[in-house]
C-alpha cells in the first residue's frame, strides 16, 4: 500500500558532488561565461555558434560525471514502491535517471536539442554546430539546445502543480530557491497541506518557508534521511 505521496524537488547542489559546478557558487557565471550569453534566447540569437559549443562541453562533461550516493538514494526510494515519489528536478544533467529514477525535467535536458522552427525534439549525445538541420522540417540553423533559458515557460508546470497540490510531503534538495516557479513550490505545497523539509548546504532564499531544514552535503544527508523514511 503506498503510504505517502512525495515530491521532491532537486537542483544544482544534489550534483555538486558528481563534479558538476553549481550555478550561484561561482557568482553568478556559469562555467565562466555570463548567464545572459548562455542561457537567454537573446544570447542564443546574438551568437548561436558560442552557445552551441558551450552547451557541447556541458554534454561532454557528463561522459565522466557519474551518480552520488543522493541520486542512489533517490532511486531507491522510488523504487521501493511503499510511496508515491514524484521527482521533478531543474538539473539538465541525466544524473538522476543513470541512477535510476524517472524525473521530470523542468529545465529541459542537455541530452535533448529542439528545432524553434517546428518545435521537433530529440535525443542528442554528440556535438550540435550551427550548421544542424532538423531531422523532422530539414529546416536549417534551426537546432538549439533543449534547455529551458531564461525568459521561457518550464516545462510541464500543469503537471508540477497537480503533484504539488496532492502530496502530503515536500522536500528541496540542493537548490538556493533563488530562480522562480521552482522557488514557490514550497509554498504551493504548504498551502495545500503537506509537511515541508530542505536539504541544503547552505541556507536557501526559501528556508524559512520549510517546517524542517537539514543542513549539509546532499551525499550523505539524502541517504539518512531515504532511511529513515523507509524504515
Ligand atoms: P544554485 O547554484 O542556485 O544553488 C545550488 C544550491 O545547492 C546552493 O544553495 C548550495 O548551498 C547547495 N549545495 C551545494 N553543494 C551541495 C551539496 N553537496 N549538497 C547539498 N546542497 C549543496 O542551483 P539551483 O538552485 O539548482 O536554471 O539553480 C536553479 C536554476 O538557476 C538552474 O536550474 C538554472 C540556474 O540558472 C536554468 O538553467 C534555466
Amino acid at each position: 500500500m503506498i503510504e505517502q505521496k512525495i515530491v521532491i524537488l532537486t537542483g544544482a547542489g544534489i550534483s555538486a558532488e558528481s563534479g558538476i559546478d553549481t550555478f550561484r557558487a561561482s557568482g553568478g557565471l556559469w562555467e565562466n561565461h555570463r548567464i545572459e550569453d548562455v542561457a537567454t534566447p537573446q544570447g542564443f540569437a546574438a551568437n548561436p555558434a558560442l552557445v552551441h559549443e558551450f552547451y557541447n562541453a556541458r554534454r561532454r562533461a557528463l561522459e565522466t560525471a557519474a551518480p552520488n550516493p543522493a541520486h542512489d538514494a533517490l532511486a531507491r526510494l522510488q523504487n521501493s514502491a511503499a510511496h508515491d515519489v514524484f521527482i521533478v528536478t531543474q538539473n539538465v544533467d541525466d544524473l538522476h535517471e543513470r541512477a535510476g529514477s524517472t524525473v521530470h525535467h523542468m529545465h529541459g535536458e542537455l541530452l535533448s536539442v529542439k528545432c524553434a522552427a517546428c518545435d521537433w525534439q530529440w535525443e542528442s549525445r554528440s556535438d550540435i554546430d550551427i550548421t544542424a538541420r532538423c531531422p523532422a522540417c530539414q529546416t536549417r540553423a534551426s537546432v538549439r539546445p533543449d534547455i529551458v533559458w531564461f525568459g521561457e515557460m518550464p516545462y510541464g508546470m500543469e503537471k508540477i502543480e497537480g503533484r504539488l497540490a496532492a502530496c502530503d510531503l515536500f522536500v528541496s534538495i540542493g537548490t538556493s530557491g533563488a530562480v522562480y516557479p521552482a522557488a514557490g513550490f514550497v509554498q504551493m505545497a504548504k498551502a495545500f497541506g503537506a509537511r515541508t523539509l530542505e536539504i541544503n548546504l547552505d541556507p536557501s532564499e526559501g528556508s524559512a518557508f520549510f517546517d524542517e531544514t537539514r543542513r549539509g552535503k546532499a551525499g550523505r544527508l539524502v541517504p539518512d534521511w531515504v532511511d529513515e523514511i523507509l524504515s
